[in-house]
């Protein structure tokens, strides 16, 4: 009798220790991205925008994904008489604009100085934002080795959550909460900086499936998840949310217009 309550007493002493274990490992990973990142929990997924509607009354996400092609005559017109014929790439530049969340970019571009919400429409404005990103913070040209070899990492290693379409709909999606982020989603990665998208990368994010890949190491295309690479994958990700040619959706508008004048129905 005893003897049983004895060992009853020690595994119970045991099991507690392997709980504590358990439960300490559970809270320091989070608690360490929390503290890399600056994140509290996501658990609850909120992305509120810091637009301010007063100083850009006509903000709204784009329509369609912005077209970097749309966007370069645009840019060229309004914008290379003061940021540079093609934009200026200087280290100042790229930090500036890593620190900023697109929306933020686009209030801006709208009011103040710029005050380019008299004279361009919204999806023009993005459209030159967009161009302007691209050539500052680097993009992967379609069909380029560059863009061949981050198709490589990202479908191997974040496509299996995310997608290959970034998504958010890779085949684990289902058995995790929150869900992998979709980034074709404006409301969502509009509201986020490239620094704030390195840091999730490179930590990873408390409380959800999303890993850490900092030190990393992808032994199929042996390749280390060196800083450099974390920014390949930020503009990789970045990638999903805009294309690289006329927007298909934008020609049909203009064929429609074009088609509603000769019928006389617009002006
Ligand atoms: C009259 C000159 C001028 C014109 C024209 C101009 N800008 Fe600017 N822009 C500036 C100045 C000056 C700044 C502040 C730069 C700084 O803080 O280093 C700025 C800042 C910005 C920023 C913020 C930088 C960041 O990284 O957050 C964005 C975005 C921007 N401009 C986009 C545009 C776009 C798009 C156009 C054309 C539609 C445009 N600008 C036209 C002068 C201009
Ligand atoms: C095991 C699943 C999983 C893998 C693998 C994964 N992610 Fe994630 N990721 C997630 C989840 C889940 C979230 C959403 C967390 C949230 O809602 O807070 C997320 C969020 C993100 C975000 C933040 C988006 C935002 O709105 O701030 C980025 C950026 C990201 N992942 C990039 C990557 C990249 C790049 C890779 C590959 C190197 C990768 N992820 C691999 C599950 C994964």
């Amino acid at each position: 009798m005893d003897i049983n309550i004895e060992m009853k007493k020690n595994m119970s002493q045991k099991s507690k220790l392997s709980i504590l274990i358990l439960v300490a490992v559970l809270i320091t990973n989070p608690v360490y991205a929390a503290t890399q990142t600056g994140l509290s929990s996501t658990l609850i997924t909120e992305w509120h925008s810091s637009v301010d509607r007063k100083a850009c009354p006509d903000f709204r996400y784009p329509a369609n994904k912005p077209s970097t092609v749309a966007g370069e005559p645009v840019y060229k017109a309004n914008c290379a008489s003061c940021h540079g014929e093609t934009p200026i790439k200087s280290v100042e530049a790229v930090a500036l604009m890593r620190k900023t969340s697109p929306e933020k970019q686009f209030e801006t571009v709208c009011g103040g100085k710029h005050n380019f919400a008299k004279t361009l429409t919204v999806d023009e404005r993005w459209n030159a934002l967009q161009y302007m990103r691209t050539q500052i913070l680097g993009y992967f040209p379609v069909g380029s080795e560059q863009a061949a070899k981050m198709d490589a990492i990202f479908g191997g290693n974040c496509a299996i959550c995310h997608g290959t379409r970034g998504q958010g709909d890779g085949n684990l999606h289902k058995m995790l909460l929150p869900e992998p982020a979709n980034f074709t989603m404006f409301k969502r990665l509009y509201t986020r900086s490239d620094e704030r998208l390195f840091n999730e990368i490179s930590y990873g994010i408390p409380w959800t499936g999303m890993p850490a890949w900092k030190d990393r190491h992808d032994f199929d295309k042996q390749q280390d998840f060196t800083p450099e690479l974390i920014w390949d994958l930020v503009n990789y990700v970045r990638g999903f949310g805009y294309v690289q040619e006329i927007n298909r959706l934008d020609v049909g508008r203009e064929k429609l217009m074009e088609y509603k004048k000769s019928v006389g129905e617009i002006k």
